[in-house]
């Protein structure tokens, strides 16, 4: 698969998981539980999907370097993104397990935790991007 087709989809996949994960917390804070899971399952499958196409990426192409005049903010959003990415593999792990359990009690201490990482790693992926368009190198 090509480099600009596999960066077309981790963005899309990243970005529309963020969004359901935003969708899910909007419906379950208006009440809607069966519409919170299903949003919350699909943002979890799109993640999976992501982390296939980024690994592809990452297996068949050589990194990409920004070398622009923001180099400091691009290295902090960087590093950031990829503890975090990591982190969120886990957590999203037991969030989803404690939800489908009917675990909530514990569902609803670690959920919070794991909505804003999971959308910090989704924007900032978006971020890196633009990052590299504006000043890549190699
Ligand atoms: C990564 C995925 C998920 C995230 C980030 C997430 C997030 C949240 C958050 C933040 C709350 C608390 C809302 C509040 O206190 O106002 C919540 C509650 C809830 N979640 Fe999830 N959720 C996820 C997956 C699931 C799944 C797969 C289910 C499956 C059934 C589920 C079922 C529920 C239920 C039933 C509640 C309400 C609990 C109660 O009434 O005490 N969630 N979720």
């Amino acid at each position: 698969m090509g480099y600009d087709v596999l960066t077309f989809l981790s963005l899309t996949t990243i970005g529309l998981s963020g969004i359901l994960i935003l969708s899910g917390l909007f419906f379950i804070k208006t009440g809607r539980k069966e519409l919170h899971k299903k949003a919350m399952i699909s943002a979890s499958v799109l993640a999976l999907l992501f982390l296939i196409f980024y690994g592809l990426k990452y297996f068949l192409y050589p990194p990409k370097y920004y070398e622009g005049p923001y180099k400091g903010i691009y290295l902090f959003v960087l590093i950031s993104h990829s503890i975090l990415a990591a982190v969120n593999l886990p957590l999203a792990a037991v969030t989803v397990f404690f939800g489908i359990t009917g675990r909530y009690s514990k569902h609803r201490k670690v959920a919070p935790i794991t909505a804003v990482v999971w959308i910090y790693v989704a924007v900032t992926g978006w971020i890196i991007f633009a990052f590299l368009q504006m000043g890549e190198v190699g």
